[in-house]
């Protein structure tokens, strides 16, 4: 197939959680350019090695691999029709759409982000309001072992929709609706191809505030626990207390900006649901922030409890502990990032 007839895709964020997708898209008939920091001079030279409990082991090759979204619009004679950003949401590092400066980004590209945190279109959607945004959140326990040296476990989900800014209910334009959903249901027919568990969803803002009952708690916990992993957490009765406790605040703030319940069962089952699941996977789950705090790195504090902060306190609904939480972080982060400068 040559490359005009196949589906475009430049992926942003090299890391264990791209390099995946990627691959999985490559295989499933697409054309994939990444672009890609560290890494950048093994991918180029090699590919990825993947070692994957799912796919078994393979030698992932973009088609194309860049230092810059500049250089990857100077060397590729045609359009994208997806760009996927793979890479951590840090506002306060940098406006998350910096990332896409020097892309120049046509509107008919689709921009799909795989994030987490809430309230991470918004950044984009300011920059590219004529682009089509798809928000999507991952299941996938993946890592980098070593420069383009990626293992992987069992499991690979996306799950996405498309992004709807808010005060935009109602003035739906069909025309624009069936182009979009046409896109969305192009993406799952590469992903599916790619043999990746694929859902798209007409309410993917429930689907991100489901995510962040875990992500809003698990992970700053974690880090505020001296930097303990999951077992370590859930197995603390006074710890696991507290994270019941902060799932709850998540939880109704989630259903107050969704209007409607996160699940299909009791929300206050929630916490003791989740909790369960987590303590009955074979191995411990290091949280990704955990991470970030035993490496130095700015953690994503910002997206994961500020926005859904901000989110609480225009809603007037009372969040103490994620309050707590977030304040705690700030200083831990302010520390260690102060030092290493
Ligand atoms: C990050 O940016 C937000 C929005 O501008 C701001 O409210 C927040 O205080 C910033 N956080 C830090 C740690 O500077
Ligand atoms: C978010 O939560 C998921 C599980 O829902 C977990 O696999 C992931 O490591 C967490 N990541 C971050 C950045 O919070």
């Amino acid at each position: 197939m040559g490359v005009n007839e196949q589906t475009k895709i430049l992926l942003l964020g090299g890391g264990a959680l791209g390099s995946i997708f990627g691959w999985r898209l490559q295989e499933g008939g697409c054309f994939v350019s990444v672009i890609c920091r560290s890494n950048y001079e093994v991918v180029k030279a090699s590919g990825y090695q993947i070692e994957s409990v799912k796919y078994g082991n393979g030698n992932f090759v973009p088609d194309m691999v860049f230092k810059s979204c500049s250089e990857a619009i100077a060397k590729s004679d045609f359009v994208y029709d997806y760009i996927l950003i793979c890479t951590k949401s840090l506002p306060n590092i940098s406006n998350p759409a910096d990332l896409l400066k020097g892309c120049s980004v046509s509107e008919s590209t689709v921009i799909v982000l795989i994030q987490n945190g809430i309230d991470i279109e918004k950044y984009f959607f300011e920059v590219f309001p004529k682009n089509v945004l798809i928000s999507a959140t991952a299941y996938i326990d993946t890592k980098q072992t070593d420069s383009g040296v990626i293992v992987h476990g069992e499991r690979v989900s996306l799950y996405y929709g498309l992004y709807r800014p808010e005060g935009a209910d109602g003035e739906v334009d069909a025309g624009k609706e069936a182009k979009s959903q046409a896109l969305l249901e192009k993406l799952e027919r590469c992903l599916v191809s790619g043999n990746v568990d694929s859902k798209i969803l007409e309410n993917i803002q429930r689907e991100r505030w489901n995510k962040l009952i875990w992500n809003s708690t698990l992970n700053p916990i974690s880090v505020l626990s001296g930097g303990s992993n999951s077992k370590e957490m859930l197995e603390n009765p006074n710890i696991r207390q507290l994270v019941v406790n902060a799932m709850k605040e998540t939880i109704s703030v989630g259903e107050a900006v969704v209007k409607m319940p996160l699940e299909d069962f009791p929300s206050e089952d929630i916490p003791d649901l989740l909790i369960g699941q987590m303590l009955k996977r074979k191995n411990a789950v290091y949280p990704s922030m955990m991470m970030d705090y035993m490496f130095k790195r700015p953690m994503e504090h910002e997206v994961i409890l500020h926005n859904a902060i901000k989110y609480a306190d225009r809603l007037g609904i009372d969040v103490p502990i994620l309050k707590t939480i977030y304040a705690l972080i700030l200083g831990t982060e302010a520390k260690y990032l102060k030092r290493a400068k």
